[in-house]
């Protein structure tokens, strides 16, 4: 067995929200309320969970962005809080809501911008990019504006900035949010080929298809707690004992079971 490439042990984060009419009264939200998981290299690892059950909360922990409350989250063995500088080359992320791309611009300059920020020596840019361009699909329409570009190519021309660093592992925030099926058909294929290149995925979405086709191990997490960890055939296996049926669930009406049992704690 190999070792964990992402190692979390009771990770706890809470955030202190000002709520009321003037802000004046304060709220303790416990985001994730000590979760434990291992992610091993070259996986999809899924983090299935309702809007609100701390998965991007995990994946900024995990990208050094957020500080934990309590608890270790570990990447290559180093400490997301505390050694950040060791894992930040290693990786690279995607977060699905927000714009992490200069749309007057286009995609070439975007993807030049970018490799400055990464410090990829200007000699070894044109070639990386014109590459990684020729890979995502977005070769033809690099000097055109991004602001041009449909919402799937945008999703590539990100993939291709997360990629400029050669990253072992990427975290995807519901990547495939807004995309029409060609584009998130495509997308697809693109995480499957990263696993198959032996990179590490991490990857959150609502779309259960698209993690029952792409994730190796799956876990699901409601209320900031990690209530099922399993393969997809062993999340679906657990459901259709539980439901004493004799018909093989989907993921979709595993999830759907899962998320819906009392919450244990
Ligand atoms: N910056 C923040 N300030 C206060 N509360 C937050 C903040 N970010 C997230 N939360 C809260 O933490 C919980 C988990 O959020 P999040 O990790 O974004 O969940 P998910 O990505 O699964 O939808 C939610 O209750 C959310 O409202
Ligand atoms: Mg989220």
């Amino acid at each position: 067995m190999k070792n964990p490439i992402i190692t979390v042990q009771s990770l706890k984060r809470t955030y202190l929200t000002h709520i009321g009419l003037l802000n004046k009264e304060k709220k303790l939200v416990e985001a994730l309320k000590g979760i434990d998981f291992e992610v091993y290299p070259g996986e999809i690892f899924g983090l299935l969970g309702p809007n609100g059950a701390g998965k991007t909360t995990t994946i900024k922990i995990l990208t050094t962005l957020l500080a934990p409350s309590s608890g270790q989250a570990k990447v290559f063995g180093f400490k997301a809080f505390g050694e950040e500088k060791k894992i930040r080359p290693r990786i690279n992320f995607i977060f699905g809501g927000e714009r992490s791309l200069y749309w007057r611009l286009s995609g070439l300059d975007n993807l030049k911008y970018f490799a400055d920020i990464y410090k990829i020596p200007r000699k070894k840019q044109t070639e990386l990019i014109d590459d990684l361009l020729k890979e995502v699909g977005l070769y033809d329409v690099r000097k055109r504006k991004v602001e041009t570009y449909s919402k799937g190519m945008k999703q590539k021309l990100q993939i291709a900035r997360a990629l400029l660093n050669d990253p072992e592992i990427i975290f995807l925030d519901e990547p495939s949010i807004g995309l029409d099926p060609v584009a998130a058909r495509t997308l697809k294929n693109m995480i499957r080929a990263l696993s198959e290149k032996g990179k590490t995925v991490l990857l959150t979405t609502h779309y259960m298809q698209e993690a029952e086709e792409l994730c190796h191990r799956i876990a699901v997490i409601n209320h900031g707690q990690i209530i099922a960890l399993d393969t997809v055939e062993g999340l679906k296996n657990r459901v259709k004992n539980e439901q004493n049926s004799s018909q093989m669930p989907n993921l979709e009406d595993a999830y759907i079971h899962l998320i819906s049992e009392p919450n244990i704690a």
